[in-house]
């Protein structure tokens, strides 16, 4: 029986303060209301004990691999755990563009992430150069093996894909591309380790209300990884409605 489950996971990236917690409150509120999916925000680091009253599943957006120590300006995924999150992502692009992050570095979070209780939410895409070449599966391919431990399971583990290309940009892959990847990915995690088939994956890049509904009916997509439009609830609550609909 399959363990998998329909996430509507926002990422809030470097954006939002105190002033944004009304949007938590009202994602929070309408999470309440909808049955059947996981919605989980992965806010800055600074609002996440800010919002853990909210009631709604926190995530942070990164982590050190050490659970604590001399490292100016990291985040331990212990402190994460201990602010309210229960979720944090590893691996985005932006982390592996900006901060020169590895599939060994990425794998050593996702590690640090279960040691501390967390789940993993692992980020794996090709570049516009690799799709254009039309190496995509030969990208995810490395980065499942890189970046994915041993011992991912549904409970600390999810995946999402997220074509760098398609990103902030409002150009996403045909559905056609989507579940066509979305079911080599899963074919992928399957052989690299055990309980990799049932692990959720989720889409990520330009997902809006406008194409939640079509992307999230696509059999092998469970839900979305959603950037700009998570970060106002008027956004953010009609993709979750189009989640708990599929
Ligand atoms: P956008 O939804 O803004 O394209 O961002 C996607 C993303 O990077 C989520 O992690």
């Amino acid at each position: 029986m399959t363990q998998r489950c329909k996430f509507a996971a926002g990422n809030w990236k470097m954006f939002g303060t105190s002033a944004d917690l009304s949007h938590v409150d009202a994602i929070a509120q309408a999470a309440r209301d909808l049955a059947g999916i996981v919605t989980v925000l992965c806010l800055p680091a600074t609002l996440l004990s800010r919002a853990a009253d909210s009631g709604l599943a926190l995530g942070g957006q990164d982590c050190h691999t050490a659970s604590q120590g001399a490292h100016t300006g990291d985040t331990a995924a212990t402190m994460l755990a201990d602010a309210g999150a229960s979720y944090v992502i590893v691996g985005h692009s932006e982390r592996r563009s900006d901060h020169g992050e590895k599939d060994a570095d990425i794998a050593a979070k996702a590690q640090a992430a279960w040691a501390a209780g967390l789940t993993a939410i692992i980020c794996i895409g090709e570049t516009r150069k690799d799709y254009e070449a039309g190496r995509t599966l030969d990208v995810l391919r490395t980065q499942i093996s890189g970046s994915v431990p041993q011992g991912a399971t549904p409970q600390n583990t999810v995946i999402a894909y997220e074509p760098v290309w398609a990103i902030g940009t409002g150009l996403t892959p045909t559905s056609e591309e989507i579940q066509t990847t979305h079911a080599e990915v899963r074919d992928m995690l399957a052989s690299h380790t055990g309980d990799g088939a049932d692990l959720s994956v989720l889409y990520g890049g330009s997902v809006k209300a406008a194409n939640a509904a079509e992307i999230f009916a696509l059999p092998d997509v469970d839900g979305g990884l959603v950037g700009g439009a998570s970060l106002k609830a008027a956004d953010f609550i009609p993709i979750m409605k189009a989640l708990a609909a599929s």
